[in-house]
């Protein structure tokens, strides 16, 4: 059966006072979300410190991970942020051999692209594969790029700044043919579509919990192929990526068997009760649910911008695109300015102000949003098409 929209839309709060279109930057909190935090606090009132139970909760989030991606729990490290699992990831990786190179996509998020250019004084070599004439990255332009020298193929699976969607299984293939491994970063993706690692057939993932997982920033997860991780032995470590963590053992570094050894210190333990609390609620929900509801508003969208002549720099097909649909601004910043004055959330990034939607969204915010853009569009249209 066909989850309750409408009912779940009571579950946020900020839906009755807001058209909220900025889950692309932080989810809109549900009711048992907030009820989580609140468990915490209540925890810390009654009981002090309960490590035996954080730990247990932590050790709950991994196994929500898990199953939402296809994975099992010892493949998923429970992260502060996507930056800090790929640096735990970085350090394991050697690159002073003659497979030195990694390929990145110019859709990347700056943490993801950074965070490879700083190994460049480990002896890699970074290659950026540009946008095409179109503003689109197809897979085909990443055969160029992808060579017996390339060790890592770290992608985006949707992009940040236009909603665009790499074709990861192509990608995929081309890193295979080439000996490559292949890194996705979800955090644009995950939990607004189906996203099983085995089926795309990536060998690391990173994404984090406070836009589509519906939970809260200072937490997010790192997957690692359960077969890669013997051989990756991160330089960075803490007393949580340890076999046994509680040894207290300062005379070496024994890192855990499983993927948590690309952890460190002290789990956010407020942030796994938030985030506990969002994944069980899009399990529920289900994922496939969501997708289809996500495409079907963005697709609205799509078709409303078409009627109202204010062009999209987000994929017109469906399986191009993600949860975000991206209209190109004169003043984007004051665009999204001018929104908020009507009570519309959006962000922007370049000259695209960015609306992005989730199961909670429905078709009357997809009309609000382009009513107000019909509006404004004569002080802050698209900018006239060149030549
Ligand atoms: C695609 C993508 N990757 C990474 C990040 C940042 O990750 P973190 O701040 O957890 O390191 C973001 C945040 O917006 C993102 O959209």
């Amino acid at each position: 059966m066909a989850p309750d929209f409408a009912a779940l839309r009571r579950e946020f709060p900020v839906l009755e006072r807001k058209t909220y279109l900025n889950s692309g930057s932080y989810c809109a909190l549900a009711n048992e979300v907030r009820a989580a935090f609140e468990a915490y606090l209540e925890d810390r009132l009654r009981v002090g410190a309960d490590w035996d139970f954080w730990v247990a909760k932590n050790e709950s989030v991994r196994a929500l991970v898990a199953a939402l991606l296809g994975a099992a729990p010892e493949e998923i490290a429970i992260t502060a942020s996507v930056s800090a699992g790929l640096n735990s990831l970085a350090s394991a990786l050697d690159f002073s051999g003659s497979r030195n190179k990694i390929v990145i996509s110019d859709f990347e998020f700056p943490t993801a692209a950074q965070i490879w250019h700083a190994q460049e004084r480990r002896g890699a070599r970074v290659v950026h594969v540009p946008r095409g004439a179109d503003g689109s990255i197809a897979a085909a332009d990443f055969a160029h790029a992808i060579d017996e020298r390339t060790q890592l193929v770290a992608i985006t699976h949707v992009c940040f700044r236009n909603g665009a969607r790499l074709d990861v299984p192509r990608i995929v293939r081309l890193a295979r043919a080439s000996g490559a491994r292949v890194l996705l970063d979800s955090y644009q993706s995950v939990g607004s579509m189906q996203l099983d690692v085995q089926d795309l057939g990536v060998d690391f993932a990173a994404g984090g919990m406070l836009k589509y997982l519906l939970g809260t920033a200072g937490i997010g997860f790192l997957y690692v192929r359960a077969a890669l991780i013997p051989a990756l032995v991160p330089a960075s470590s803490g007393w949580f990526a340890q076999e046994q963590i509680g040894s207290m053992d300062i005379t070496a570094n024994r890192p855990a068997a499983s993927a948590r050894r690309f952890e460190a210190g002290t789990p956010a333990v407020v942030n796994c009760y938030a985030a506990e609390a969002g994944l069980k609620m899009l399990l529920r929900i289900g994922t496939a649910a969501v997708e289809q509801r996500v495409r079907a508003l963005t697709a609205d969208c799509m078709g409303r911008l078409r009627e109202i002549d204010w062009t999209s720099s987000t994929p017109p097909q469906d399986g191009r695109r993600g949860a975000t649909v991206a209209v190109p601004s004169r003043d984007a910043g004051r665009l999204v300015q001018a929104l908020k004055e009507r009570g519309i959330v959006t962000s922007c990034r370049d000259d695209n102000v960015r609306a992005a939607f989730h199961f909670y969204n429905d078709e009357a915010d997809v009309e609000v949003f382009c009513a107000a853009l019909k509006d404004l569009r004569a002080a802050l249209g698209p900018p006239a098409a060149p030549g």
